[in-house]
């Protein structure tokens, strides 16, 4: 258990920071970049091929070192000095979080148990590296000797979400000709709509789970299994089309995939947080190893900015200690995430899971109850479609959300003015959420649009938009595999600095189990299999109703 801690509220820097927001609160941030010309080119800050304007926020000088002292006075040069080194980072499951270890190179040392893990995270990468190679080159077919054409894979939450984002947001460097396909959700739908356009003979079928205790996965996994044994697969042909990535080679083996089929997880990887080992299959199958190994050489160049570059300097440190600045000081109770880029339209859904199932957290790592906010909301899309959405609530709700931005600054299709385009929408959005609109000037715009004086005063307070409305702008030249992982690694850094300042575990999710538990008590009553009680009225009302009408 990690030494008690001062509570956070009690801390001095905690205490200056909330009579800094109160003197803040006056200062609008157009007259911080009117007092101070340097601004813009002062907040910005680089690292790992991606570089951060947060001069759109409202932050003095004075403010962010506060925010950078609370960072060290909770210790995080320690804990993160800790979770590389193989330190006990996930406390209640009393083990390290080492997906860091991950995108290492072969020469690094990191030890768990005394043992150095970094030789048998490579010897996987050579296992997926002659799996890709072999299928590419057809040497490895399907069991009629037809060459696979697509790939399935069948995971959920973090054994889904990074790849899927990964393998869509790379699709200018997919090589070979597998096409990539998920499937996720228990709703017979995904898996029915996805099994209809594939061709068994030529799909091979990744089973991703850590645990391969799934239910969604499972379910989905044994029904695959059945459509392949249903259109001319044979019990010994599943092997050469099913391959397991899990941490748990028994239950894999029981499902008939043999262990030299079966790719390792190990228990100091988090889900979310998975994507870097062969969880990323989906990823190395469909692009080619070579990005794949580049899509990790981004992800360490984060690594390395993370601990080494100066606080002030520091990508996840200053997004998180912003992120904490509104949240805890501010009110915030939502974060908004919108990539003006196509290809990373799934980036939100994938922040959504490694954000929410990690800080959404109640009590400290010592058990305590916690007297402050933990984390908000994540949500997002992409630009510049949400600008025709919900952008509006953004600009003119009543509710504080932050956001980043994020837009590479060329496109991989640069059609007509397209790119321009979109890139004067993301810089417009900014500005608007920075300056907004005062009543007068709204009014002064009416009038100069031949509005008479009724009309404009009328209009005027509905035109108005507050402004002073935070947000980053993330930029990067190109999306490449290297800026794709050094944005995926940025946010894993960001959510554990703000864990640290919340002096949570970011590396649990026991919040998930409870629903699961009910949900293996429900189905039999659904099933009509068991008729005990459900526990609650509401309950059993809507089972009686769904066996009535399920013809179960
Ligand atoms: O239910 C939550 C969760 O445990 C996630 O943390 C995890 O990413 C997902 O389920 C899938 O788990 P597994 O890889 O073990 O199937």
């Amino acid at each position: 258990m990690p030494e008690t801690r001062a509570a956070l509220t009690n801390r001095p820097e905690w205490q200056t920071l909330q009579k800094m927001k109160t003197r803040l609160e006056q200062q609008p941030m157009r007259a911080m970049f009117q007092q101070d010309p340097d601004r813009a080119r002062r907040y910005q800050i680089e690292g790992a091929g991606l570089s951060l304007d947060f001069s759109r926020n409202r932050l003095t000088d004075d403010c962010l070192e506060q925010l950078l002292n609370l960072a060290r006075a909770c210790g995080l040069r320690e804990r993160r000095a800790a979770l590389f080194t193989g330190g006990q980072a996930n406390v209640t499951e009393q083990r390290p979080a080492l997906h860091t270890a991950l995108r290492e190179c072969a020469q690094a040392e990191v030890r768990v148990d005394g043992q150095n893990i970094i030789p048998e995270i490579h010897h996987t990468l050579e296992r997926m590296e002659a799996l890709v190679q072999s299928i590419h080159a057809g040497n490895r077919t399907g069991h009629t000797g037809a060459r696979f054409t697509d790939v399935v894979s069948i995971g959920i939450g973090g054994s889904f979400l990074g790849p899927k984002l990964a393998v869509e947001a790379l699709r200018p460097y997919w090589q070979g000709s597998l096409d990539c396909h998920f499937i996720a959700n228990i709703d017979g739908t995904d898996v029915t709509e996805t099994l209809a356009m594939l061709n068994p003979e030529t799909t091979l079928f990744l089973v991703q789970s850590k645990s391969f205790r799934t239910q969604e996965t499972l379910e989905n996994s044994l029904l695959a299994r059945q459509w392949f044994l249903d259109h001319g697969g044979t019990e010994k042909a599943v092997a050469q089309h099913f391959i397991a990535v899990t941490a748990n080679v028994d239950e894999a083996l029981r499902f008939g995939i043999k262990a030299d089929h079966t790719f390792p997880m190990w228990d100091w990887v988090g889900g979310r947080y998975s994507l870097w080992s062969a969880i990323g299959l989906p990823v190395a199958l469909t692009l080619g190893m070579k990005s794949f190994k580049a899509l990790l050489s981004g992800a360490r160049a984060m690594d390395k900015h993370f601990r080494e570059a100066p606080d002030r300097e520091n990508l996840p440190v200053v997004m998180a200690m912003l992120s904490i600045w509104y949240n805890n000081f501010w009110g915030a109770e939502s974060h908004a995430v919108l990539p003006y880029d196509e290809y990373l339209k799934y980036l939100p859904e994938h922040l959504q899971q490694l954000d929410m199932e990690s800080n959404g957290k109640r009590v400290t790592q010592g058990g305590t109850g916690v007297d402050y906010h933990t984390g908000p909301v994540i949500w997002g899309g992409v630009g510049a479609n949400g600008q025709h959405a919900y952008h509006q609530l953004i600009h003119q709700g009543t509710r504080l959300i932050p956001a980043d931005f994020i837009i590479p600054l060329r496109s991989h299709n640069p059609v007509a003015r397209h790119h321009a385009t979109l890139f004067a929408n993301c810089l417009s959005q900014a500005r608007a959420m920075m300056a907004g609109k005062t009543e007068t000037e709204a009014e002064e715009e009416l009038l100069a649009s031949g509005a008479d004086k009724t009309t404009a005063r009328k209009l005027a307070p509905h035109k108005a938009i507050p402004g002073n409305r935070p947000c980053n702008i993330l930029l990067m030249d190109q999306l490449s595999p290297e800026t794709l992982g050094a944005l995926i690694a940025l946010y894993e850094h960001r959510t554990f600095v703000q864990s640290v300042i919340w002096d949570i575990d970011c590396f649990d999710q026991w919040g998930v189990e409870l629903g699961k538990q009910i949900g293996n008590e429900i189905l039999p009553m659904l099933l009509g299999e068991n008729g005990g009680s459900a526990g609650d009225a509401a309950t059993e009302n809507l089972i009686r109703l769904f066996r009535s009408r399920s013809g179960l």
